[in-house]
């Protein structure tokens, strides 16, 4: 997978994505990470890339021919033309299963906004996909850009370990992780749950898996319409819930 990042910001990109596990991909070549500074393509001596907008308003917009240069520069380099995804609160929200999609793609263009947004006209002309990390509105692409990249990277191939890639399967049902200890086995008073002291593996499985579902359906019930369980734990589920209400 490579990654082609269009940005004002190419630091802020590199910086915050050479480290960890999506560093270790990097080093391994599992991954590969471009910062195209948009402001290399700018056409004038100052290097000037954003304008007064046309009607008047508050703020600056993104010239469009520095952002289509940085394209072109990048489609002629790979021989290709990627999807390219531009970063808004506009897009369609986020998630698991488009992490999933997008990593399938041997290159992937992000396109991070500034100021008060991008000439409409070059954003027609190149982007693929749209995409928002939630409900909010932040001052440019780049967080979302290294957001989406550290969540499809994490299910291309090769970048997480066996033991890590275990992790990833309990989003793919919809619900949330269990609970996880560590020693010592009593902390401030607290007791690890006795099953995982037990060494019986078919028991902290069940255990695990019935946290999952309780803890989804008291957390994000939402998440639970989609989610992947039996009608026997659908019972064992409204059994537990009420005991939960009424402790
Ligand atoms: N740019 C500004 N806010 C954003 C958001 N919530 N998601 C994606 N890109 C953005």
């Amino acid at each position: 997978m490579n990654y082609h990042v269009l940005t004002l910001f190419p630091d802020m990109i590199q910086d915050g994505l050479n480290t960890s596990i999506i560093g270790r991909a990097m080093a391994k070549g599992i991954l590969s990470l471009e910062a195209v500074n948009i402001r290399d393509y700018a056409f004038n001596k100052h290097q000037k890339v954003d304008d007064y907008p046309y009607g008047g308003g508050a703020g600056m917009v993104m010239q469009a021919e520095p952002v289509y240069l940085a394209y072109e520069a990048v489609c002629q380099k790979i021989q290709g033309k990627p999807r390219v995804i531009y970063l808004t609160p506009q897009g369609r929200v986020f998630n698991q299963d488009m992490a999933r999609e997008f990593a399938m793609e041997e290159d992937l263009i992000f396109l991070c906004g500034h100021y008060e947004g991008i000439d409409e006209r070059v954003l027609e002309e190149i982007v693929t996909d749209q995409v928002s990390i939630g409900d909010y509105v932040l001052t440019g692409g780049e967080l979302p850009s290294m957001v989406m990249i550290d969540a499809i990277s994490r299910m291309v191939p090769g970048v997480l370990s066996n033991e890590e890639s275990g992790q990833t399967e309990s989003f793919a049902g919809n619900l949330l992780e269990y609970p996880q200890y560590s020693r010592p086995e009593e902390w401030h008073g607290k007791k690890v749950p006795p099953v995982l002291l037990s060494g019986h593996h078919a028991n902290v499985e069940k255990w695990r898996r019935e946290q999952s579902i309780l803890r989804t359906a008291m957390y994000r019930p939402d998440l639970l319409e989609e989610a992947d369980i039996s009608e026997k734990e659908k019972a064992w589920l409204s059994q537990n819930l009420k005991l939960e209400g009424d402790s």
